[in-house]
């Protein structure tokens, strides 16, 4: 019997999360964005699913992740919470709803909690945005913060390449995620940095680190839905692992439909009333 098959009923809570860090369980962890994928992702035995920003790019066809509302994040996450019942949901802030200062933080935050239903928040960053991550700590919300690659900050570094190659950015990391661990939050992301940097960081903190594009020796991985299953094709980082080709047997079913409505051959005498 599988993990997933074995633990299928018990809700995934923070605290559960820690647990299987301090197991040495691995934690897995999948973005979602509407109802019907989150039921399946559910069910499938996910551990964590996260309402990305990266909506912006694979349901809106945004270029980066910035333009995402507040709003549409409520929307997906409401979607995503009608259809969990063991997975903990996770919901982004996205750009420019926390980064103002703490009050708007906390704003933000207790929106999400209270329209869309989520259990925790993420966000993106270090010390810079240290207060509004306390005060959102202080009304009993959890966070999990987000390391290496922050995409909102894309204008920033004017690239997508790995971060913390450099010493000084790799010692800001380190500190960055302690002081996270300190100030209480539950987990970090930590993306596209340098296996080694974030296995060491993993061992260090007692807080689960979850990577994307950061190696294996991290507690737990995160991919986007949509690449992992192919259904976005055009996106082909070196950390990503494909497990369908949904572009081609989407576009195959789609194409089959078409062919059978010109020749007439659907609907057929049991497929009409
Ligand atoms: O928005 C998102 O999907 C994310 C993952 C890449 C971790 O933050």
């Amino acid at each position: 019997m599988s993990v997933a098959q074995s633990d299928n009923t018990r809700k995934v809570t923070t605290h559960r999360l820690i647990e299987m860090k301090k197991r040495g369980e691995k934690i897995s962890m999948l973005t979602a964005y509407d109802y019907s994928m989150a039921s399946i992702i559910d069910q499938a035995g996910m551990d964590v699913i996260l309402v990305g920003d990266s909506a912006s790019n694979v349901m809106a066809g945004n270029v980066t992740t910035l333009p995402m509302t507040l709003d549409q994040m409520i929307y997906h996450g409401q979607s995503v919470t009608k259809a969990v019942k063991r997975a903990l949901v996770v919901v982004d802030l996205p750009f420019g709803t926390y980064q103002g200062n703490s009050k708007q933080a906390l704003a933000s935050a207790i929106r999400v909690m209270k329209e869309s239903n989520a259990e925790a928040i993420k966000l993106e960053g270090g010390s810079e945005i240290r207060e509004s991550i306390e005060r959102i700590l202080c009304a009993g919300i959890p966070v999990m913060g987000h390391l290496g690659l922050t995409p909102q900050s894309i204008n920033k570094f004017g690239t997508y390449t790995v971060r913390a190659k450099e010493e000084a950015e790799a010692q800001k990391l380190i500190k960055d995620a302690h002081l996270l661990e300190e100030i209480g939050c539950f987990g970090i992301v930590i993306e596209k940095v340098p296996a080694k940097l974030a296995g060491q960081i993993a061992s260090e903190l007692t807080i689960p680190i979850i990577g994307i594009g950061a190696g294996g020796s991290v507690d737990g991985q995160v991919l986007v839905m949509h690449d992992m299953l192919g259904i976005n094709k055009g996106f082909s980082p070196r950390f990503l692992r494909r497990y369908a080709d949904l572009h081609t047997e989407i576009t195959k079913a789609v194409q089959s439909y078409i062919e059978d409505v010109k020749s007439s051959d659907f609907p057929n005498e049991s497929e009409q009333y």
